[in-house]
């Protein structure tokens, strides 16, 4: 347990636009700075920080929260661990109470044992057990020292536990060994190592940790890549081999490889900026990860078929983060690792500059599956054509696209233009048609997006979260609440539960900021908090905007308690005369 104290001093020091800047460019526009949201794809920024308020909150995705929430959010790192990494950032040191948190104890062996392997993998390969990996590094594949260096490569030799019996002389036990995935059991409890025989690339995070391995045969047997199995800190889908090295690069572009091998490859070439998904296709996370270091990504996956589709799903996903993506065309070698071995650099740097845009890529593709001598074909052509020119946003790239295709069919450039016209109306059509659908049902809105969370009765609930938002906002109106409004009160389990909390916290002379309620709370439900705290309200009259939202309470509750004891009770005439009071001093509104 980290110390309540220690957390508040953190999170007044750690001011969110600060924190927040270092991972995402803010403008400033108004009361508040925008930008491009991380946690989901966006063009235009619904991405927004208040500083007065220290909350963040997307109006796109609904994520939202304060400084605590964000890092743990954006690194994937559970409470602790964000607590830690902000430490650090804040030049403090955590206290560290008597019992430690079992699962960053687990965390930290892993990486030490992970870093304790790829030292051993490596250093195996100037032992005589490594000879053939070596070999197969330097001569076959052609690696220098440098690279061999660079890359951390290594050797995992031939045997049942090498491995395990290296690292029990570190102190390393079997438990340590399958929680990294470095070792498998099987049924009979016997434990031996997972990579066997095999050249090791270590995969590495943004921080220089060790998150993980993959390992190739020597030869032609199967699987030929083993990969670490997803552990507490490994996660292939939110990791790309070499970024951390390629972050660095000045090439002002990111190439994005299938493979380990093609990105080493490439790194010997003096293309420094390339990197790889880990055996697997392009996620949202893997897009925005890159988006993160660059403006530009040019994909280069193998020449065939497998890498052509992978690299059409690959595009719009990358796009939607806002990159300029780019696509290499390969010819006559199956990757850019053979590429450069039978071409060489200058080639493949002729080859890069010759990238096609993507758009360019996208008709070729389009144009491959049609026989245009084929007049049935070449209309079904044009109508594809047409549909993909018109889910582009500038007229200007429609109309020199239009014409290309116009042209590669044989038709006018007029007729493509009235194809094209006709796809984008029926575009519209159907994104209105959904958009009111959606504005049919504005009781949406109000509700929170977690369909666990919503509201029973809307009023009262809207009242509740005014209470919370001005709780936030000026924590001593605590004092005047706490002794007419009850958790129980609360229509709304979530705001009810915040309220408890907020109260607990602030009796305790604790600081009330959203950001410390990250360790209590879900993250959806500190996102619906952040929505909540982030709606205007008029703090000149926080004192009468309390005793509105404390009227309209009571008088929800005590309608709730009369309809269970089925007649008007002493308490609703009450409550009711209070509320016909106020509203009659023509109060503030807050809505
Ligand atoms: P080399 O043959 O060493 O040049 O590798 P490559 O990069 O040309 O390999 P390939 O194109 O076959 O595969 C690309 C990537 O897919 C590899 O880097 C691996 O990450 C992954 N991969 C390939 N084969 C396997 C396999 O058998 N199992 C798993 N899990 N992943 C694989
Ligand atoms: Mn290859």
């Amino acid at each position: 347990m980290i110390p309540a104290q220690f957390i508040d001093e953190l999170v007044a020091r750690s001011e969110l636009s600060d924190v927040v800047s270092s991972y995402v460019s803010l403008t400033r526009k108004g009361d508040r700075l925008w930008g491009l949201c991380p946690f989901h794809n966006e063009k235009t920024p619904s991405f927004s920080v208040s500083q007065e308020k220290q909350v963040f909150y997307c109006f796109g995705c609904g994520k939202g929260g304060g400084v605590i929430s964000f890092i743990m959010e954006i690194e994937n790192l559970p409470y602790a661990e964000a607590i830690r990494l902000l430490a650090k950032r804040a030049g403090l040191t955590v206290p560290e109470g008597e019992e430690n948190d079992a699962f960053r104890v687990q965390r930290e062996r892993v990486l030490r044992l992970n870093h304790e392997a790829a030292r051993y993998f490596h250093d195996q390969l100037s032992q005589p057990g490594g000879a053939r990996g070596a070999s197969y590094l330097y001569d076959t594949r052609r690696l220098s020292k440098g690279t061999v260096t660079r890359f951390g490569l290594g050797v995992a030799p031939d045997g049942w536990d090498h491995l395990i019996e290296a690292m029990a002389e570190k102190g390393f036990d079997k438990r340590d060994l399958l929680d990294a995935g470095l070792a498998v059991d099987n049924k009979k409890g016997r434990i031996y190592d997972r990579f066997r025989d095999r050249v090791m690339f270590p995969i590495i995070d943004l921080r220089g940790d060790v998150i993980g391995f993959g390992g190739r045969v020597l030869g032609d047997e199967q699987p030929k890549y083993l990969n670490s199995p997803d552990t507490v800190i490994y996660n292939k889908s939110r990791n790309l081999f070499a970024l951390n090295l390629a972050r660095k690069s000045k090439q002002g572009r990111l190439i994005l490889t299938e493979g380990y091998m093609d990105t080493i490859a490439l790194h010997q070439a003096g293309f420094d900026c390339a990197v790889a998904s880990l055996g697997t296709s392009l996620t949202e996370h893997h897009a925005l990860l890159l988006a993160r270091y660059t403006k530009e990504v040019v994909i280069a996956y193998d020449g065939d078929g497998a890498g052509t589709s992978a690299a059409q799903r690959a595009i719009p996903i990358l796009e939607r983060t806002g990159v300029t993506v780019r696509v290499l065309a390969l010819s006559g070698a199956k990757d850019p690792d053979e590429y450069i071995g039978k071409f060489g650099r200058t080639a493949f740097a002729r080859l890069l500059d010759r990238s096609e845009n993507h758009i360019e890529y996208r008709l070729a593709q389009i144009q491959k599956q049609y026989d245009l001598s084929d007049d049935e074909q070449k209309v079904t052509f044009l109508r594809a054509c047409a549909e993909f020119i018109a889910t582009l946003q500038s007229p200007v790239e429609r109309e020199v696209f239009g014409s290309r295709a116009a042209e590669a069919a044989g038709v006018s450039r007029d007729a493509m233009e009235q194809e094209v016209k006709r796809a984008r109306s029926t575009r519209a059509r159907r994104e209105k048609k959904k958009q009111e659908r959606k504005n049919l049902t504005p009781t949406v809105q109000l509700q929170p997006r977690d369909q666990s969370m919503r509201y029973q009765n809307i009023r009262s609930a809207r009242a509740e979260e005014g209470v919370i938002r001005l709780l936030l906002l000026e924590p001593v109106l605590t004092e005047k609440v706490e002794s007419r409004l009850h958790p129980e009160d609360f229509s709304s389990p979530l705001l009810g539960k915040a309220y408890s909390i907020l109260c607990n916290r602030y009796r305790a002379g604790m600081s009330t900021q959203l950001a410390v309620l990250a360790g209590e709370l879900e993250g959806s439900e500190i996102s619906h908090l952040a929505q909540v705290l982030d709606r205007p309200e008029a703090l000149e009259h926080s004192e009468q905007a309390m005793e509105d939202y404390l009227s309209l309470i009571e008088w929800e509750t005590a309608k709730r308690s009369d309809r269970a004891q089925g007649e008007p009770q002493e308490s609703l005439l009450a409550a009711q005369a209070r509320f016909k009071e106020k509203k009659s001093f023509g109060g503030t509104s807050h809505e």
